[in-house]
């Protein structure tokens, strides 16, 4: 069978990667991919959000499944458009999709859910927002843009004073454009943060094994939010007690909620979620896998995730006899261009990245690379994920930054304490 996969980060390639390790796989196409999934796969110079090439790409090469990595073209209904036209896909429907795309849709489900998560409100009018954060007491609050925002859209505030600035901008000075004209506001949540992804076929859900991300930029969660610095796999924090209560009163209630309003969700589902003194709560829902969280977790699946996601696209999932693991944790460490998350420069030349390969239990994942001539250069702000197993978190670790040593550019950082909070 012939694959493609859709997107061109570090998730992308670690699902390229796996994905091509099947024995019923020929090969694995990734649109547009980077200068890892060219070496995994073979690239297609389709963008991500490019929905009428991907399409006619997949019929006219005898695609047998796509495998959607990121949320834009998940929510701009990819998996509608290449069903209608017969092709197999794994991912939620646009409909589905609005658990990401629409923070106040994905809020009016986990009420109908009855689903533990932060108390909430959305707005569209400026004046009824200020009107509400006046009457609170003044606590820390969270304001997010609705709609999708590249992960810049939630504002975590000090106080109301900050959460009314907050919704200034997003209401009236157009900060995030349109997926800023209607708001959630919610009470801020205390605890430590869990990825929860899950495989989900509409109605059968397979939890995969828990992973934390490192959102912050720097050691300690300092400084700016990022799209996530580095994950490790498991997260021990999630105990069996805890991730039985998350499957039963998170999961399950959410998924089946879905289907009664006549959305049925297939895809991973993805519960960020705090660990609050009241038991785990959820801070939002991604529709696809995490990046780097899938980096992690793939890394240790034995099962072959081709057919998981074949069986997941054709509403089969139940027949799966469960999943295998590699009992041992894994460590992704995000190597990051200089200026990310602000503006940073492309195009620097890496070296070390063969070496790093070379050492056992690791694999450098690709996230914002290109390819040129004999060499592999910088091309975005996330630019390798170096992951690594071992008998421990600690020894993960060590493992994962021994690979990091070997790696360079010029301007290139990480973080140095990735998997310390477990
Ligand atoms: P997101 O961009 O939606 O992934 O959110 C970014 C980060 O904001 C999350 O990873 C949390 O650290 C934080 N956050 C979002 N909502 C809340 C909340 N209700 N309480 C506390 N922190 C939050
Ligand atoms: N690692 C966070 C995300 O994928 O949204």
């Amino acid at each position: 069978m012939k694959v493609l996969v859709v997107g061109q980060g570090g998730r992308e390639h670690t699902l390229v990667w796996k994905l091509a390790q099947s024995p019923v796989v020929e090969k694995v196409y990734c649109a547009p991919g980077n200068a890892g999934t060219a070496v995994d796969g073979e690239n297609v110079n389709i963008a991500a959000d490019d929905l009428g090439r991907l399409m006619s790409f997949a019929k006219h090469n005898d695609i047998g499944l796509t495998v959607v990595g990121p949320e834009v073209p998940l929510v701009a209904g990819i998996v509608d458009e290449f069903k209608s036209h017969g092709l197999k896909v794994f991912g939620p429907s646009k409909a589905a999709a609005r658990l990401e795309g629409s923070k106040a849709f994905s809020k009016e489900i986990m009420k109908k859910a009855g689903v533990p998560t932060a108390a909430s409100k959305s707005f569209t009018r400026l004046e009824e927002a200020h009107a509400y954060l006046d009457a609170l007491d003044d606590v820390p609050i969270v304001v997010k843009a609705d709609g999708l925002a590249a992960g810049k859209g939630v504002h975590v505030c000090k106080n109301c004073t900050e959460g009314k600035a907050a919704a200034t901008q997003m209401l009236q000075d157009g900060l995030f454009g349109p997926a800023g004209q209607t708001i959630v506001i919610e009470e801020c949540l205390e605890g430590q943060e869990a990825s929860i992804l899950a495989i989900v076929d509409g109605d059968t859900i397979i939890p995969l094994e828990t992973s934390q991300d490192h959102k912050r930029a720097h050691d300690g969660d300092l400084g700016p939010n990022t799209g996530g610095m580095g994950a490790y796999s498991p997260a021990p924090l999630v105990t069996d007690d805890i991730m039985d209560d998350i499957i039963r009163r998170i999961l399950v209630p959410t998924i089946h909620t879905m289907r009664v309003e006549g959305h049925p969700f297939s895809g991973v589902l993805y519960a960020g979620l705090m660990l609050t003194q009241h038991g785990p709560k959820v801070i939002e829902y991604n529709v696809r896998f995490g990046d780097p969280e899938a980096q992690a977790v793939l890394m240790r699946l034995k099962t072959d995730l081709t057919q998981i996601l074949s069986l997941a696209a054709s509403g089969r999932l139940a027949e799966l006899e469960g999943l295998e693991w590699d009992e041992r944790p894994a460590v992704c460490v995000v190597m990051a261009s200089e200026g990310y998350p602000g503006s940073y420069p492309k195009g620097r030349a890496i070296s070390g990245i063969n070496e790093a390969d070379q050492l056992s239990d690791t694999k450098v994942f690709h996230a914002g690379t290109m390819a040129k001539d004999m060499d592999v250069l910088t091309d975005g702000g996330r630019v390798l994920g170096v992951t690594a197993m071992g008998d421990s978190i600690a020894d993960a670790k060590q493992a994962a930054y021994q690979a990091v040593e070997r790696i360079c550019w010029d301007g290139a950082w990480n973080r140095s304490d990735i998997s310390d909070k477990a």
